[in-house]
Formats: C-alpha cells, structure tokens, sequence
C-alpha cells in the first residue's frame, strides 16, 4: 500500500483533510512506484507537500526496530511478542516506512466477524505527518477483507479523538493494574482447563466476547508454563481465567464470567493469584469491575487507565471481564 503523508501544511484547504486530498490526487494520477515517478519523490500539490509512505507486512529482519520503538512506550517488548502476534495473524503485524527508513508500527487480528488493533506507533520525528492514520487505516482495510465487521482497541485517553477522527467511538474505560511482587494467597487452586474443555470454553468465551477468539485461546490454555481454569455446573461452562506466565512476570487475562455470578469470578481469580506469588502481576478491569475490590487488597494498584473503542458495533455482551491484551482484546 502507498499513501503520501503530509509534510508541510502552510495554507489551508477548506474542508479537506489528507484522505480527501490524496484520493483526489489518486483518482488522477497512478500511484505505483514503477509507473508514476513523481510518488518516489516530492509531490507539491496546491499548498501540501506530500512524501510516500508504504505500508507493508512486518518480517523478521523488523523485528528489532519494532521492538526498539515499542520499547519508546516502555512497552516491556520482545521480538517473541511480535513472533505471537505473527503466528497468530500471519501478515497482521505491519511496518510503516517513510522515504527510506522504517518509522511507524501497528498490529491487528481477526477472530471473525471481530478484530481488535494495537501496538500503534510512529517514531517522534515522523509524527503528526498523517503516517498513524496510515496505519490504521491500512489495518482497518486489512481486517474488512478478512470479513470483520467490528474492530476494537483500547486508546490512551489523549488519543481517544485522533481515533474518534478515524471512526472509533468510546465505549468504557479499564484500568491497567499492577502488583509488583505478589504476596502468596492460600486458596486451594481450581483445577487447570484440559485440552478436552477446549472447544466449550471457546464457545463460551465467543457467546460474550463476540468473536471466536479460538486460535488465541488454544495458544494460551494448552501452554503448559501458562495457568488456567474453569468451574462449570450440569456441563455449563460459568466462567474461565487464564493467565500468561513469564519467569518473573505473568499477565491475568483472559476472565468472562456471567455478570450475575461474581463469587465464581472471584474464585477463579483468586485461584490464579495463588499460582502468582512473588511475581510482578499485570490485569487490565473495566473501572467499574466487580473484581476491582479483589485486586486492590490483593495489592494492585492502578499504573493508568486506557478507553476501549469500537469502530462498528459495540462486540461484547455484559459479564465479567478481563482483557487478554491491550493489543488483542
Ligand atoms: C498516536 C500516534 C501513532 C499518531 O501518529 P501521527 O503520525 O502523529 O498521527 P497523524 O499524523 O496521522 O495524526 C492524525 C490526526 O491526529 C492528531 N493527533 C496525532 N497525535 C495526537 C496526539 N498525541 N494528541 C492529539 N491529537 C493527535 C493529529 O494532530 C492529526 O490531526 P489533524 O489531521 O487535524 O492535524 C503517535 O502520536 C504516536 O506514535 N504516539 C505514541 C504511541 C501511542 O501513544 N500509541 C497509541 C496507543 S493507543
């Protein structure tokens, strides 16, 4: 994909902004690299001076710039985050470049007719020059042809109208929790999810969440160094947790539990903290989470908190939730 970017913006044009602009300029110009020698180079069209962009699929040999300028966000990022992500969503993971040099990221993944964007960001020196809205836009034309209807994120609060701008619109804020060292709980712990529950807990998980997060699931339940578990009754599955577990570190999410039973989501947390001890915890809650007084006297605290959006209808149904990722839902 190319796109030209905005490098200078010395009058203004009415009521145009860059997209309209450089469809217009599309319409009457080719925009390949091969055949329209003007997209290698400055194009100075009425008061904008435009440079190309192109937007393609992140590979290997990216993977230590994007892990750099994650890393910018103090993202905690690794190359084996972005190796997840590739193995998940093959040709979601994307690489902005400018000019000559690599300069902006994104990711996104479909689970359906859902899909959820993340881990946005252009370097310093190239921003506020149309290069993020690029990507989004790129991702968001990625995920249609992959049949989804609706696409999720959560958003810094400050950048909630540069997404509002490209169609998100504000649903409701969660908190990113953090423990730094967990002290040991005493509760016995639930019994891990088999690889047998599998198919139900995706059902399960889909019925609320929206989208069939399987491929994703499956990643984290049937890792043996991850914990999980589930309580169902009569064969009903009524709430499951799964938590990432790194050697010092471990993430808590996935968790949907049905709205009304807050005892079985407390267990189940508490179930997974008991595996957590000594550990540096993160879990991301809806601020207005039943399990939010379980995590503070548990030792949370808030580090800072993040909107979700949707662009399209809103995906989830009331429960109990936990996210996954900031990037994946
Ligand atoms: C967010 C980010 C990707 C935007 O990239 P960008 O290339 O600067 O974005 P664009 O140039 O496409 O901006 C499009 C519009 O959003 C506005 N905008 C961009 N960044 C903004 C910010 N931080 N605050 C408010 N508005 C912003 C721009 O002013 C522009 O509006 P305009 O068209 O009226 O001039 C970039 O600022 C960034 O990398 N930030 C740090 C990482 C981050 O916060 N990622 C998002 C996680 S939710």
């Amino acid at each position: 994909m190319i796109i030209f970017r905005k490098r200078s913006k010395t009058i203004p044009i009415g009521n145009w902004d860059i997209k309209h602009f450089v469809v217009a300029y599309l319409n009457t110009q080719t925009a390949s690299k091969q055949s329209h020698p003007l997209t290698t180079g400055l194009i100075v069209r009425g008061c904008y001076t435009y440079l190309m962009f192109e937007i393609k699929p992140l590979c290997k040999s990216d993977y230590d710039f994007a892990v750099e300028l994650a890393n910018t966000m103090d993202w905690h990022m690794a190359a084996e985050d972005f190796i997840f992500m590739d193995s998940l969503e093959p040709e979601g993971c994307f690489l902005l470049r400018d000019d000559t040099n690599p300069v902006g990221i994104a990711t996104c993944i479909s689970y359906g007719k859902i899909g959820w964007f993340g881990n946005l960001v252009i370097r310093k020196e190239s921003r506020k020059k149309g290069a993020g809205s690029a990507l989004v836009s790129h991702a968001i034309n990625y995920l249609r042809q992959k049949g989804v209807e609706t696409i999720g994120l959560y958003a810094y609060p400050y950048l909630v109208p540069f997404y509002t701008k490209l169609g998100f619109r504000s649903n409701i804020n969660f908190s990113v929790l953090h423990n730094p060292h967990l002290s040991p709980i005493s509760t016995k712990p639930l019994p891990t999810i088999k690889k047998s529950d599998l198919l139900s807990i995706v059902r399960f998980d889909q019925a609320f969440f929206g989208g069939n997060r399987k491929k994703l699931l499956q990643s984290i339940i049937l890792d043996p160094n991850n914990t999980s578990c589930c309580i169902s009754q009569d064969d009903q599955i009524l709430g499951y947790v799964a938590a990432t577990v790194y050697e010092k570190a471990a993430w808590i999410g996935p968790l949907i539990c049905q709205s009304q039973r807050p005892d079985i989501a407390v267990a189940l947390v508490n179930s997974v903290l008991s595996k957590l001890a000594t550990k540096h915890v993160y879990t991301v809650i809806p601020q207005d989470s039943a399990l939010a007084e379980l995590f503070f006297s548990a030792g949370f605290s808030e580090d800072f908190f993040v909107t979700r959006m949707f662009l399209g209808q809103t995906s989830t149904k009331n429960c109990i939730y936990l996210t996954e990722s900031l990037e994946r839902g």
